[in-house]
């Protein structure tokens, strides 16, 4: 990680002015604390105020590897920003490293933002590190974000309830999913037997270990499936497809991680909001 030496961030600026007017009582980042920020799935059109704010008055900023340069340019330039990521060609950083920097920072006084992408509680870590920080004491604050599972269906047009469709929703990593599932992994067959829509985070590796689960569960080959890939950014593509060809689909078209996948009828409730639809870049069908 780089090495330190950010000068406190000065007076706040006109922009968190007039958030403080639209948001009476809107909290201010003190010295010494850490807030944990959620950053949604790409857009930054798509960050909340909170986090705007947040952003705004960071004196250290410790991001992730997707979070879009725009979003880091709120900061202020002499801001410190600190590369924590687990992508991107450089070399990963270990999740106590991140830990420990951020107790570090914020025990020389500094106002550090760790920036997640999506919300920080969803798959993310973020409760390790709230957890780590409570646990030395150190004053933090959780600022929600749009998680890309929902958000990044929403920005394609697939509303992840739709009314007489389903009437739940399950959401699951897939990492980990692995042929050998661990005592504490998913029971694929029976996610299928809920009959609901699944949403999937980071599964695109273990996908055919996951299909074959839910096929044996009983969900139909028919069954349509969508894969959304870099929702919300310049990068997005969607591709749609059924359970049975979805594997075959994906080969051909070559999608890559970060990418969200949704099985299950409400990629079709998709067809009758078609103006959102044409707005996703690059499609693909196979259905
Ligand atoms: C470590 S998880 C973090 C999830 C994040 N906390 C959230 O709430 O969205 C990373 C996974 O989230 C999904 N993801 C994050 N951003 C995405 C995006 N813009 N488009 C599609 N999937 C995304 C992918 O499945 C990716 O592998």
């Amino acid at each position: 990680m780089n090495p330190l030496s950010p000068s406190p961030n000065p007076a706040p600026g006109a922009a968190l002015e007039a958030l403080e007017t639209l948001i009476p009582g809107m909290p201010r980042m003190r010295p010494g604390e850490v807030w944990i920020v959620g950053a949604g799935p790409g857009d930054p059109g798509l960050l909340t105020l909170h986090a705007l704010s947040a952003l705004l008055q960071a004196d250290v900023l410790v991001h992730d590897a997707l979070i879009d340069a725009r979003t880091l340019a709120l900061a202020p330039p002499q801001a410190v920003r600190i590369f924590a990521g687990k992508r991107g060609g450089r070399p990963s950083t270990h999740q106590d490293e991140i830990t420990a920097t951020l107790m570090d920072q914020a025990r020389r006084g500094f106002r550090v933002v760790r920036l997640k992408g999506g919300d920080p509680f969803i798959f993310g870590r973020g409760g390790e590190e709230v957890a780590a920080l409570v646990e030395a004491g150190i004053p933090n604050r959780v600022i929600p974000g749009l998680t890309s599972g929902l958000a990044g269906l929403s920005a394609v047009g697939i509303p992840a309830t739709c009314r007489g469709v389903n009437q739940a929703l399950f959401l699951a990593t897939g990492h980990g999913a692995g042929r050998r599932p661990t005592p504490e992994g998913i029971d694929w067959p029976l996610v299928a037997r809920l009959g609901q829509p699944v949403v999937l985070y980071m599964a695109l590796k273990n996908l055919p270990f996951i299909l074959e689960g839910l096929g044996q569960g009983g969900m139909a080959p028919e069954t349509p499936a969508a894969v959304v890939a870099w929702a919300t950014t310049a990068q997005e593509r969607v591709v749609v497809a059924t359970l049975g060809t979805l594997l075959e689909t994906l080969r051909r078209e070559g999608l890559d991680a970060p990418a969200i996948i949704v099985l299950g009828e409400i990629v079709n409730c998709r067809n009758t909001l078609q103006r959102v639809v044409t707005q996703a870049m690059g499609e693909v069908s196979s259905s």
